[in-house]
């Protein structure tokens, strides 16, 4: 694999997945969605049972690319929410456990990529955030979804109404992740939790996330297609392109209720 987004380390039967972008804050866009479908791939006919998931630099992922956003109209803004919601949910389906380490920011699309892991830990460096209805756009990665089913609906609707950033300490409350950690043990505890997973049996372990997502808190196509059909919705509106359009030109947006 020519990987340019991520680098993958993979050690027995767990491995290491960085987004390797620092200098672009590990942003989302199409490419690196690619690029993780084929990873996601490649570590299932590799057997691996555990994967650590963390960003390089400072941020986790600050989310998808608002730029790429601001150029799309509505079929097209539908049809991107769609290809995020498909590769997500090949995390949540996928045998491996997935442990999302949260370095520093995991906004938008950042968040809703840990949100898709199975397990997360944060550094105390950590910032969550769903900032999308502060550019005039909804969450298009699942987040709509998994959010209110792992932190509960009042508080996802919080967040999400509001967009307000959350530390590492409100998402450990909240019941987000599970462990909040110092800088330099966040890395060293998840790789630990990856080992000790490995040594268990992977057809155990996915038969074991499957049963809990039929408990209610598995999301499937059917809630992330209305989704998608909602965000794209929003790119129909005066205010989405205006949102967006504000991010890149980095000033303050001018809503018009429209
Ligand atoms: N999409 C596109 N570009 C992004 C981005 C995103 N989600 N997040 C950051 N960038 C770009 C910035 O525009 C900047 O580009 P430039 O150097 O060409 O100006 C570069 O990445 C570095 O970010 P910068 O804002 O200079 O870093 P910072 O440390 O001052 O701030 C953040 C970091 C994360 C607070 C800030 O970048 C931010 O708010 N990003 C957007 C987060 C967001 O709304 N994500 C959800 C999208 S749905």
């Amino acid at each position: 694999m020519n990987l340019q987004c991520f680098h993958l380390t993979v050690s027995g039967k767990w491995a290491l997945l960085e987004m390797a972008r620092p200098e672009k804050l590990n942003v989302i866009d199409e490419p690196a969605l690619l690029e993780l479908e084929e990873i996601l791939q490649a570590i299932q006919e590799q057997g691996v049972k555990a994967v650590v998931l963390t960003g390089q630099g400072k941020a986790f992922a600050a989310g998808a690319d608002v730029a790429a956003m601001a150029e799309m109209d509505s079929a097209t803004a539908q049809l991107f929410s769609e290809m995020g919601n498909r590769i997500f949910q090949q995390i949540e389906d996928h045998p491996a456990v997935f442990i999302a380490a949260v370095n520093g920011y995991a906004l938008g699309g950042g968040c809703e990529l840990a949100l898709a892991c199975d397990l997360r830990y944060a550094s105390t460096k950590a910032s969550f955030a769903q900032p999308e209805v502060g550019l005039g756009i909804i969450p298009g990665f699942g987040g709509t979804q998994r959010l209110p089913r792992i932190v509960g609906p009042a508080r996802a609707k919080e967040w999400v109404l509001t967009g307000q950033r959350f530390s590492a300490e409100e998402a450990l409350t909240a019941g987000l992740v599970t462990r909040v950690l110092e800088p330099d043990k966040l890395l060293e505890e998840a790789v630990a939790l990856a080992e000790e997973l490995a040594k268990k049996s992977g057809p155990i372990l996915a038969l074991a996330k499957q049963a809990i997502a039929a408990s209610g808190t598995g999301v499937d196509q059917s809630h992330t297609n209305k989704e998608a059909y909602l965000f794209g919705k929003c790119f129909a509106t005066k205010d989405g392109p205006e949102g967006l359009r504000a991010f890149v030109e980095k000033r303050s947006p001018v809503f018009e209720d429209r």
